[in-house]
């Protein structure tokens, strides 16, 4: 008889309130024992988690902590101009045209809390 095999998930629940639309806030979540600043933007009523780190020189996307260059459902790394959509973290102007923020699946669970999932 063969066992079934169980893929390991990793999750973290985290506090958070759901953000306006298109308005970006910054939330800390420990993953893989590394605590890590990501970027929660809620669009189409989804939402989105991707890594406060830009693919062009690796520096934070905002300018101070928490506050983002936005525009028309773009984010602006405020270091060089990077123009990402919200919706899918793809660059679509500037240094690092063409890369993508890393992301992470996030679920709204029905307690409020926010489920952050990664590799
Ligand atoms: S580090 Fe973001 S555009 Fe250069």
């Amino acid at each position: 008889m063969t066992r079934p095999s169980v893929e390991s998930v990793n999750c973290s629940l985290i506090a958070v309130a759901p953000p306006e639309n298109g308005q970006p806030v910054t939330v800390e979540v420990l993953i893989n024992n590394t605590l890590q600043s990501l970027v929660l933007i809620q669009t189409d009523g989804k939402p989105r988690l991707f890594l406060n780190q830009c693919p062009h020189q690796g520096r934070r996307l905002d300018y101070a902590p928490g506050k983002f260059l936005c525009k028309n459902e773009t984010l602006v790394c405020a270091a060089h101009g990077a123009v990402f959509a919200m919706a899918s973290g793809l660059c679509v102007q500037g240094p690092c045209r063409g890369e993508s923020l890393t992301a992470f699946e996030a679920q709204w669970q029905p307690d409020g809390q926010l489920a952050v999932f990664w590799p």
